[in-house]
Parts: structure tokens; C-alpha cells; sequence
């Protein structure tokens, strides 16, 4: 995480996973490996929020992204102290109203991405959520290279957000059995599950996936369906079986192809980006 901000990005904090008390050490381990900017996500819903809020008032973070739950909480304890507030959305509307909620930015987040998503994509979600608020937008979803952030940027996005590219450098701890397996998957081999838990998540088709996407459709007991899913991600993500873990991962998963360092990575997709940015200008000049 230290890495992404140390090259450059805004690394942001996947805070969700750990108690309070987890939190407070891990942003200290951050402090030690940056001196630079870096926020921290959490789920605004999370049953530990008040305690989550008073770490990140505590340790003077500096901004923080959530989604799912009442952001009325996180901005009336955030803003007074400075710290920027930026819920990741997946819905116009929704935009719209975070906006009047006090939101600094949003990161808007297509139905592409990996992990929780919704039921839009970004190529629609871009341009109307721009057209509807005054705050930047962020876009997340279906980005993993320079051309996908120039064409964001052409839509009118101020920002980027990546992650299932995030998963793939060498700094990020996933063990390489699960690195390996996201490298060989093609766009068309994720799958979106836990439709009827009202929570879904884009994540790899494996024996995993497949069996709780068949547990679904039988309409199993939502008691053993959510028994069967603990722990998985844990699994993929920490003990390194790609095939009985939950692989979270985005359609762009198709266009990984190496496991760079975060600046290799970031250099390189802000060197794509002009690039492709210059060359679409040329094309235009000519015509
Ligand atoms: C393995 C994984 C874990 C994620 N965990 C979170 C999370 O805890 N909180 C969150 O707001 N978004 C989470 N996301 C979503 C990312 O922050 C980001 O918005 C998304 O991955 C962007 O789409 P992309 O996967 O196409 O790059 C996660 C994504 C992945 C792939």
C-alpha cells in the first residue's frame, strides 16, 4: 500500500478486513513506509464504525472512501477535521445525493470491476455522473492500463481508481499461485455471485464460484450459503489456493499480463495515457 503512494498513486487502505485496534497498526505501518499522502476505505455500514472513525480522526488520515451504509456518520465525524470524503457509488442518483450529503469527490465504480459491484457500467456511468455533480469523479471499474485512464479522462473523470491491476505488482503480499491464476484469466472468465444476498461480487470462475453460483440457483439456505463463502477470500488471498478461495477480480483481468513493481506500473500507465491522449488529438487535427 506504502508502495503505490510512494510511486506516485494515492494508496488507499482496504480497512474493512480488520478490528480497530488492527486498523490503528496497519496505518502506523503505513506512517513508517511513507511520508506521503494515502487513504483509508471502510464499509460505512461496518458494526465497528464508531470506533473505525476514531482511529482515522486519531491518526490524522488525511482522506477515506467507503461504500454501502449511511454516509451521514462518516461525513459529520470526517469533515470538521479536514479529512476528505469520498464514497465509491455505483449509481447516478446515488452520486447525485452523496454530492448533497457533502461528499469532496465520488469514485464512481462500473459493474466491470472486481468485487462489490453494481449493475452499470463505467463507459455509461462516467459521463452522466460528470453531467450531474460539481465534485471530481473518480472512475473505477474496467481500468487496468493508460488507455483506460486516458478514455476516462475523455469522459470527463479527474482521477482513476484500480484495483484488480493493484493485484498483480510485485509489492502487493497475494501469493503468486493466485497472481498466476488472475494472469491467465480472459475477460469473459469472471462471474458475479451473491445476486440474492443483495451484496454481489465480481470475483474468477473457479470450483469455488461455480459451486456457490450453483448453491444460488438452487436457492440453498442463506445460513450455509454465507457459511461456505467464509473465510474464502482469505483463501485465495493469504493461503494462496485460487481454485477452493474467492478470487475477486475485474473483466479487465483479460489485459494483465506481468507483475510489475507499482512505479513501473504507474509510470507506465500515466506514459500510456499521454500517449494514446496525444496520438487521439493528432487524428482529430487531421480529419
Ligand atoms: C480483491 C479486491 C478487493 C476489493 N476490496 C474492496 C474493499 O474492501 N472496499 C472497496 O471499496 N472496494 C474494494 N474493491 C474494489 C476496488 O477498490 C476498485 O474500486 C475496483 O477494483 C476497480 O475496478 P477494477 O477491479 O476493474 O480495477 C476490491 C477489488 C478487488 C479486486
Amino acid at each position: 500500500m506504502a508502495a503505490v503512494s510512494n510511486a506516485g498513486g494515492l494508496g488507499i487502505l482496504g480497512g474493512t478486513i480488520y478490528t480497530p485496534d488492527v486498523l490503528r497498526e496497519q496505518i502506523q505501518k503505513i506512517r513508517e513506509n511513507t511520508d506521503k499522502p494515502f487513504g483509508v476505505n471502510f464499509l460505512a455500514r461496518s458494526p465497528f464504525i464508531d470506533q473505525v472513525l476514531e482511529v482515522i480522526k486519531e491518526e490524522k488520515v488525511k482522506m477515506v472512501t467507503y461504500g454501502v451504509g449511511n454516509p451521514e456518520k462518516i461525513i459529520r465525524a470526517c469533515k470538521p477535521h479536514g479529512i476528505k470524503c469520498i464514497p465509491v457509488i455505483p449509481q447516478v442518483r446515488l452520486a447525485v445525493q452523496a454530492e448533497k450529503d457533502g461528499a469532496d469527490a465520488i469514485i464512481i465504480s462500473g459493474m466491470e470491476a472486481g468485487g462489490h459491484v453494481g449493475k452499470l457500467t463505467s463507459m455509461i456511468l462516467i459521463p452522466q455522473t460528470v453531467d450531474r455533480v460539481k465534485v471530481p469523479v473518480v472512475a473505477a471499474g474496467g481500468i487496468a492500463d493508460g488507455r483506460g485512464m486516458a478514455a476516462a479522462f475523455l469522459l470527463g473523470a479527474e482521477g482513476i481508481q484500480m484495483g484488480t491491476r493493484f493485484i498483480c505488482v510485485e509489492e502487493c503480499p497475494v501469493p503468486l499461485s493466485t497472481k498466476q491464476f488472475i494472469l491467465k484469466a480472459q475477460a469473459e472468465d469472471t462471474i458475479v455471485t451473491g445476486n440474492i444476498t443483495g451484496m454481489p461480487v465480481r470475483c474468477l470462475r473457479n470450483r469455488m464460484s461455480e459451486t456457490f453460483a450453483k448453491m444460488e440457483m438452487e436457492k440453498k439456505d442463506p445460513l450455509e450459503m454465507a457459511m461456505f463463502g467464509s473465510g474464502k477470500m482469505y483463501k485465495a488471498f493469504v493461503e494462496g489456493d485460487p481454485e477452493e478461495g474467492s478470487v475477486m477480480a475485474g473483466q479487465i483481468v483479460g489485459l494483465l499480463e506481468d507483475i510489475p513493481t507499482c512505479q513501473e506500473l504507474i509510470e507506465r500507465t500515466m506514459r500510456e495515457a499521454e500517449e494514446v491522449l496525444a496520438k487521439t488529438t493528432l487524428r482529430f487535427k487531421h480529419q
